[in-house]
């Protein structure tokens, strides 16, 4: 009822229409309402207090999002499916959103271009990547795919290292500068069963069930909608086929958001759980590879298997195998 009560008044439920395109913050909020930020920001306060979006804090930033929390999420869905996009305050608020979301893609694009050629350097910043390298590898002979999509490929290292244990690898990447990089680097390497491609993340134009392994190295925190880079991930994965999502666990280092582009200041276990179980998939217990200031973990998990297809039920990799492939 509380739920109902909140959405009844109009900013509201345009704020519940936005929160399910994506985790917002409450300065784009309030750029896109038009609105003074203490206004938006209690009216974010009922609607969390309500069950129907979730806050989080993370660093400097707090995050709106329909809620995964409260069972008053699927109401909120079923709130924002019913309003459509007509309403003309609505679509104004989208096409606003859009337009925020280019600006952010630009800055993004601006800044992969601009460190395209020295992106091995600003890795080796972060934590030595060998061991990383060494769990993937692992996981990837364990497993045993005869093809592998690394989405945001960048420079094509994970193609460089998993690519020569499959028959095909393909890699993703949005940023035509990255990928020229990456084409340089897999002629150098000799892979010819490595492919790079431009395309989106967040909307692969490749088949359903059509990969045995996906890799999403350092790309997760650039998400604006994580959850969705994981349904899409686990869409183009064949039954049983593997993810192996690797990115940083929670941290504080704000810079990383100011110089290096990135939205989310890592993730926990729990969410990513909830994300994989969400897109059907199992999640297998996380690797946690503890560095200083960074933490870098490996979730993988396995694709489930169509209820309908018994053999390849019977062919699934068991659980086991992922998690002794990363130990
Ligand atoms: C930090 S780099 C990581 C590259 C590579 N996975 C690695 O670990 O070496 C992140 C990459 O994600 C790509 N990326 C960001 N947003 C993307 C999107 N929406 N679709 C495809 N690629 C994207 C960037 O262009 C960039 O190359």
């Amino acid at each position: 009822m509380a739920a109902l009560r909140a959405v009844a008044e109009p900013t509201r439920l345009r704020l519940v229409v936005l929160c399910a395109r994506g985790e917002l913050t409450v300065t784009e909020l309030t750029q896109i309402l038009g609105q003074s930020q203490p206004r938006v920001s209690r009216h974010l306060k009922l609607l969390c207090a309500a069950g129907l979006l979730d806050r989080f804090r993370e660093g400097s930033w707090v995050f709106y999002r329909l809620s995964q929390s409260s069972p008053l999420g699927a109401l909120a869905q079923q709130l924002v499916a019913a309003c459509g996009d007509a309403d003309p305050a609505i679509a104004l608020d989208l096409q606003r959103l859009a337009a925020i979301k280019r600006q952010r893609a630009d800055l993004a694009s601006a800044y992969f271009r601009e460190n395209a050629a020295q992106w091995h350097r600003i890795r080796s910043l972060y934590i030595d990547e060998r061991e990383v390298e060494a769990a993937l590898v692992d996981i990837i002979a364990a497993a045993d795919p005869r093809d592998l999509l690394d989405i945001g490929t960048g420079t094509g290292r994970m193609l460089e290292i998993l690519a020569p244990r499959v028959e095909r690898a393909l890699g993703i990447d949005q940023s035509r500068e990255m990928l020229a990089v990456a084409r340089v680097n897999l002629e150098s390497a000799g892979l010819e069963n490595g492919l790079v491609r431009l395309g989106d993340m967040y909307q692969l134009a490749l088949p359903d069930a059509s990969f045995d392994a996906v890799v999403v190295h350092q790309v997760l925190h650039y998400a604006d909608r994580p959850e969705a880079v994981i349904a899409e991930a686990a869409r183009v994965l064949r039954p049983s086929g593997i993810l192996m999502l690797v990115d940083f666990a929670p941290h504080t280092l704000e810079f990383l958001r100011d110089e290096h582009a990135h939205r989310r200041l890592g993730f926990a276990d729990s969410e990513v759980a909830q994300w994989c179980s969400a897109a059907g998939l199992d999640p297998a217990p996380p690797r946690h590879l503890i560095g200083d200031p960074l933490t870098v973990v490996i979730w993988a998990a396995q694709r489930r298997a169509c209820p309908w297809a018994a053999e390849e039920a019977s062919e699934e990799i068991p659980l086991a195998v992922l998690e002794g492939g990363v130990r």
